[in-house]
């Protein structure tokens, strides 16, 4: 008797978590090195909802800003190990796991605008270069928007001249690496999440980035001089593990692309505003001084970077840089 209370009360308490254990959602830990109010933090949390929405919970995005669990390196290999689900680096930290071909978006000048930048991400090179994800264990599912960055040091940089022999802080790209070299300034890799002490002790002299990441870090707080070059554009691209992604049932996957294609509408629409703000917040703040450069300065900077175009084309394919150019109308430098 004893025994049969006993079973029937597994029974009902088996099929109490039944439907229970059937609807723990899947989750998928989205790791991210940056702070959540720049354009990448809040577009993968418009991601995270809306997955959840599409999916009717059968998801869940779990989202950690500034490097919470991984740095900029650890997290591709995380990504690649199955530890994350989903990142989005930038384009210029792809070139330290083999697939050096989004290091073209690093060329100085290359882009005069985002809507030129949306004809290449849009158009068949951007599908091109998202397949080269694929062998190395990953699906590129979209493009993302920073900006353009500025330069800064805590000295007035106007001209090619003021840079020589100042470190500067780079991501991990040869084309970032041969641009500082080309101005006469040693550029040294170093994680994004390292920046700020790394400016504030001194190890290196300066940095470039977009004005949201300066602002959310709080680099102009120690930067005495910002520059408002624009020689060069931030974008990331979102990557899943492609095992997970694989293994997804197909109406989820279908909803999560949804989830994706909307998100990355949002985020890209709201990217060159966030970036204004920071700007704003920056001058404001009145830790830094914005410095404008003259039609002329401008020139001689962009004069001085041209090289970078010879010393890398052969590295990253000669006929990737044209390519890059023809769909993107020839517009850059
Ligand atoms: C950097 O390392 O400077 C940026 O790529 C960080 C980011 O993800 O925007």
């Amino acid at each position: 008797m004893h025994k049969w209370i006993l079973g029937a009360l597994s029974a009902v308490l088996l099929a109490l978590a039944g439907p229970a254990a059937a609807q723990a959602p899947i989750i998928i830990k989205f790791s991210h090195v940056v702070a959540p109010d720049t354009p990448k933090g809040v577009a993968a949390e418009k991601f995270a909802e809306l997955a959840a929405k599409y999916t009717d919970g059968k998801v869940k995005v779990e989202v950690y800003p500034n490097s919470q669990l991984y740095k900029d390196k650890e997290e591709l290999e995380a990504l690649q190990l199955g530890a994350v689900q989903m990142l989005a680096p930038s384009n210029s930290k792809f070139g330290p796991i083999g697939i050096k071909e989004f290091e073209v978006f690093d060329l100085p000048y290359i882009l005069p605008d985002l809507p030129t930048l949306r004809k290449v991400t849009d158009g068949p090179l951007g599908a091109r270069l998202l397949k080269l994800l694929e062998p190395k264990g990953m699906v590129g599912l979209a493009y993302w928007d920073n900006g353009f960055k500025v330069m800064s040091a805590n000295k007035k940089l106007l001209a090619p001249a003021d840079y020589h022999g100042l470190k500067f802080r780079i991501q991990s790209s040869k084309v970032l690496e041969a641009q500082f070299r080309a101005l006469g300034a040693v550029p040294q890799v170093m994680a994004f999440s390292d920046v700020y002490q790394a400016l504030q002790t001194g190890v290196v002299d300066g940095q470039e980035n977009t004005p949201s990441n300066m602002y959310t870090q709080k680099m102009h707080e120690v930067q005495k001089y910002t520059t408002l070059t624009n020689h060069g554009y931030i974008g990331y691209v979102v990557v899943v593990n492609r095992k997970f992604w694989d293994g997804l049932p197909p109406e989820i996957r279908d909803q999560l692309t949804r989830a994706m294609k909307e998100a990355t509408a949002f985020g890209n629409a709201r990217s060159a505003q966030e970036n204004a703000q920071a700007l704003e917040q920056m001058r404001k703040s009145g830790k830094t001084e914005l410095v404008t450069l003259t039609p002329e300065q401008d020139a001689a900077m962009r004069k001085a970077m041209a090289p970078v175009y010879d010393d890398v084309a052969s590295r990253i394919s000669k006929s990737l840089v044209e390519d890059f150019r023809k769909e993107s109308g020839g517009t850059g430098q």
